[in-house]
């Protein structure tokens, strides 16, 4: 473990995919004790609840959310609390109130206690209208509930930022692929189950057309990505600095499953789309991170094959 930092830091929604390890690279950088993760709900056994401080905090509880921060000392919060787009689409209030209300509360306890902020956002901003190589600044009209929060999101977090001097960063992350923790009732869930049935009955039923392709990323490069942007100097962010766009790969779920299909002898896939389809149809294929490149020198390592690989090996271990 490296030595502390001195920062004090808040994980909310930290028992998710992203979370999950999130918080284990974060208490190696600022050491255990100095991370503090939370969640509505608690898992046991799980490494965020045994390994460091963890806190239930339900992120729309707007003066729970500021009490931590003062007690704490908290000086950087990353706020992963949210409701994804498949789950979101079913519960639209819901989802608006933690996406956007959870959101609201942690800038409000930021402003007060004098925090940074990490605040995803995701190619979910997109909409049809966007070109399907979305660049950095193209329009911003999504089809989803859970998109319009995001975008609402990035809103949110520049207005903190040119009126309240608090630095919130974000990132348009991809769909994120791992296997430390189950994916959280998204879209882009089938570039996950698909590994698990892999080397489990060697079968998949995928629930989006074998021709729909997404921007995608391995969960290795989102970490890093996140730890680049909070680590990047100020003076170097520009007007994205709530929503880069930052490019991994992207790929058919048909070229998912023939990738699978050279590294499992056996392996088939077949197509049953549902409504996940539709919000699927609704971004975009690839995402230009040319501005992430430039301001903070992002480049993704994993490609396809490597992170085929990655996710057989780690689900095999
Ligand atoms: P996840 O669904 O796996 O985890 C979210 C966590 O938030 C869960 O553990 C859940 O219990 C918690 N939560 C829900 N409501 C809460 C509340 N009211 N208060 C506190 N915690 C609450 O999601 P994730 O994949 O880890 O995503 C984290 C963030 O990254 C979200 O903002 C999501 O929109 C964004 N994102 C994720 C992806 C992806 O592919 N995973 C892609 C783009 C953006
Ligand atoms: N991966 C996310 C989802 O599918 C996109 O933000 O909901």
């Amino acid at each position: 473990m490296s030595e502390p930092t001195g920062d004090r830091v808040l994980v909310t929604g930290a028992l998710g995919q992203i979370g999950t390890e999130l918080v284990e690279a974060l208490r190696a950088k600022h050491g255990d004790a100095a991370v503090i993760a939370s969640d509505i709900r608690t898992v046991e056994g799980h490494p965020c609840v045994s390994k460091g401080p963890f806190a239930i905090l339900d992120v729309t509880d707007t003066a729970s959310v500021s009490r931590l921060c003062r007690d704490e000392g908290v000086t950087t919060i990353y706020h992963l609390a949210a409701l994804l787009s498949a789950t979101g689409e079913k519960n639209p209030e819901l989802c608006r109130s933690v996406n956007v209300g959870g959101t609201v509360a942690v800038l409000k306890a930021a402003k007060a206690c004098g925090c940074r902020v990490f605040v995803p956002s995701s190619i979910a901003v997109f909409g049809p209208d966007a070109p399907k190589h979305a660049p950095q600044n193209a329009p911003l009209n999504p089809t989803t509930v859970y998109g319009e929060t995001k975008v609402e999101g990035e809103a949110l977090g520049l207005e903190y930022w040119t009126l309240h001097g608090v630095d919130v960063r974000g990132l348009r992350y991809p769909g994120l692929v791992s296997y430390k923790a189950p994916a959280g009732g998204g879209t882009t869930d089938y570039a996950v189950e698909i590994f698990h049935a892999a080397v489990g009955s060697k079968h998949y039923q995928c629930f989006v057309r074998p021709d729909t392709k997404l921007p995608m990323m391995y969960m290795d490069d989102a970490i890093r990505a996140t730890l680049m942007v909070m680590d990047a100097p100020a003076t170097s962010l520009g007007s994205s600095r709530t929503g880069y766009n930052i490019d991994g790969f992207s790929f058919t779920a048909e070229e998912l499953a023939a990738a699978i299909a050279q590294e499992v002898e056996g392996f088939s896939c077949d197509y049953v789309p549902d409504v996940r389809q539709t919000y699927a149809d609704s971004w975009p294929d690839s995402v230009d991170g040319s501005i992430a490149k430039k301001e903070w020198g992002w480049s993704p390592a994993y490609d396809l094959h490597a992170m085929t690989r990655a996710m057989l090996n780690g689900l095999s271990d």
